[in-house]
Order: C-alpha cells, then structure tokens, then sequence
C-alpha cells in the first residue's frame, strides 16, 4: 500500500505541474480525492476490508497522505493566484511601472477667463450682474438709447436683421435698459454676454463678447467713472497701467470718453514709430463710456434731475488680445488644441 500511495502522490505531483487554471487544479482534487470516485477515497473505503489490527496504522498512514495531496493542491492553487498578480521582479505579470494613459485636463477658455476676471474685479467693486436676450427688439438696441431710426449712429453698427422689428442685439447697452425699466436705482450693473455684427477680419468677428456696466444714484459723477475705470484697467492689466480718458461721442451718453491705456508692448517708449502693437500712437483704445443721457433716463422713466449716472462697454475679445498678445481674433473661435493648451490649467 505504501508503493501505491507513493505512485499516487508522483501522480498528483506531476499533474499539478502542468495545471494552468483553478479548474484543472479542481479537476485533479477530484480525481484523487473526490468523494465519490477519487483514488485515495477509495484506498480509505478500502479500509473496512482490512483485518481489525492492521486498521488503525493503515488509517493513520492513509490520512497522513489525504492532508499532504491537500497541502500540494493547495500550495499550487496560491501559487497560480500570485502569478497574476502584479509582479516588480520582471517575470510575467502586469508591470506597474509602465507608463500609463495619461487623461489630460480641460481648461476654460481664453474668453471665459478673461470674462470671469472682468467680472470678478466688478463684483469686488459690488456690482450685480445682469442679463439681456441675444434676439433684441429695435426699441431696446437702439430706439431707447437714444438711436432713432433715421439717426446715423445706426450706420456705426452693421447690423443683423431677424425681422423688420427684430435684431441681432449689435451691443450690450440694451441691457442698460431692460434694468432700469425694471429697477430703481441705486443701481450697479454689469452685463456680459454675446454681441453680433456683420464684419469679418482678423480683428472684427461677426460674434464677440462684451460686458457692459452702468452705475446710477443721486451725485454719480464723472469722478466716479475715471475711478472705477482706472481700478479696473490696473487690476485687468495687473500693471500701473496709464489711463487716459479722451472725448468721444455716444448717443447714449453724454459727456462721452473712450479710455486708453498705455501701449502695453512699448510703453509709451521714444521708439514707439515701430510698435507692432500700438503702431506709433503709443496709446491702446479699451473702452468707451460717458454719463447716462438724459434722454435715455426718459425713456426709463427716471427724472434726470434727481438720478445720475455713467456707463461703460468693453470688448472682451480686445482685453484678451492685449493681455496674451495676439493679432488674430479668429483663433479664439478655431477650436485649434494647440492655441487652447497655450493657457493655463
Ligand atoms: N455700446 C458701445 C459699443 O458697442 C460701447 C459703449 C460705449 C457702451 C459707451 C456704453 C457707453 O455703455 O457708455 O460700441
């Protein structure tokens, strides 16, 4: 009995050895120590026949060598399941130290930033955001801020038609007045969003970006404009930008002011003939402004006795031009990866 028990152990040893899986493994427990037909089950069945002396030792014997079958089925079985794991020595495994798929990050666009930092530095000032439908009625994009039919200041814009009596809004400004008829003041208002125009070049997109802002109480000045506009220049520009407001017209205000900036490229150097930025004029249009007309105040329904007010539009586009040093206004709308990843995360 001892020789078959040997041969059997052989046997289990070698086919445990050419065992690829947990089923073959499973196969081999039982084959040889299965209940009902396993080999050595049936070496223990085999008992009963033996004379009563010899019983016990053969039993012992016999179940010494079920529990080593067991262990080898078992040392192979965890064997097997560390083979899969991943392994640091070089043998064959997943090899954590490879390189993985790198997933790249988003980021916000170059407009949208520049958007949130305009309106971030308004906010701080403790204006509200408002805001209008890109689809604009004649009265609010132009009639009501003081651009009558026939006045030339329509001319200014080449804009879109819907309707006879609808536009796409060419401006921020009507949401000057969609506040107003709504609200008393005090009032402090910005007002972002998309503005349409029928031009198309390297610096002109028939879509672009404004935000518009307007501040009325009793005694608003012109002095509250230059401050608020020059905070807002030094902190967009994060820079002792120089500001310069310079007399201009707008129907809707009155007096008007575009303000400039220092030319950010050569700072108002003596060589300034050259500058790719400025071209010479050493000076960087930013934004137009001025106080709120009377008229538009009529319109409204305020009595420009009692209430003041200036206002302001900036193009977001212009802004961000300036601040990353760009010439073509068409990239912001490419979609192209390789300008997009240009901006930080
Ligand atoms: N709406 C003007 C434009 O699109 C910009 C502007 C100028 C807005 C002066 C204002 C302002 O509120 O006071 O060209």
């Amino acid at each position: 009995m001892i020789e078959t028990l040997e041969r059997l152990r052989e046997e289990v040893t070698g086919r445990l050895e050419g065992c690829a899986s947990e089923q073959e493994i499973e196969q081999v427990r039982i084959d040889y120590l299965g209940r009902k037909s396993g080999k050595l089950t049936a070496l223990l069945r085999g008992l009963r026949e033996l004379p009563a002396d010899e019983r016990p030792r053969a039993g012992q014997e016999l179940n010494r060598r079920r529990a080593e079958l067991e262990g080898l089925l078992e040392a192979r079985l965890k064997d097997l399941q560390e083979s899969g794991k991943p392994r640091l020595d070089g043998a064959p495994g997943l090899d954590v130290t490879l390189p993985g798929n790198r997933v790249e990050r988003g980021r916000v666009h170059p407009l949208t930033r520049v958007t949130d930092e305009i309106i971030d530095i308004f906010t701080g000032m403790g204006f509200e955001i408002a805001r209008g439908p890109d689809v604009e009625d004649d009265y609010h994009n132009f009639e009501a801020l003081n651009i009558p039919r026939d006045h030339p200041a329509r001319d200014m814009q080449d804009t879109f038609f819907v309707s006879d009596d609808h536009v796409l809004r060419t401006h921020t400004s009507p949401v000057q007045i969609r506040v107003m008829e709504q609200r008393r003041p005090p009032l402090q208002i910005i007002a972002p969003g998309a503005v349409y125009r029928h031009d198309d070049d390297a610096t002109h997109s028939p879509v672009f970006h404004q935000v518009e802002g307007f501040m009325v109480d009793h005694h608003i000045t012109f002095g509250d404009l230059k401050g608020v506009l020059t905070h807002f220049l030094e902190q967009i520009f994060q820079n002792e930008v120089r500001v310069r407001f310079r007399p201009s017209f707008f129907p809707f205000t009155e007096p008007s002011a575009e303000v400039d900036i220092g030319c950010l490229l050569c700072r108002g150097a003596g060589d300034a003939g050259n500058c790719r930025v400025c071209r010479g004029s050493r000076w960087l249009e930013i934004l137009g402004s001025g106080m709120i007309d009377p008229n538009v105040f009529r319109f409204v329904g305020y009595d420009a006795e009692t209430f003041s007010g200036f206002a302001f539009g900036m193009g977001v586009e212009r802004i961000a031009m300036l601040k990353y040093g760009m010439d073509d206004i068409r990239m912001f709308f490419q979609n192209d990866i390789r300008f997009l990843r240009q901006f930080p995360a």
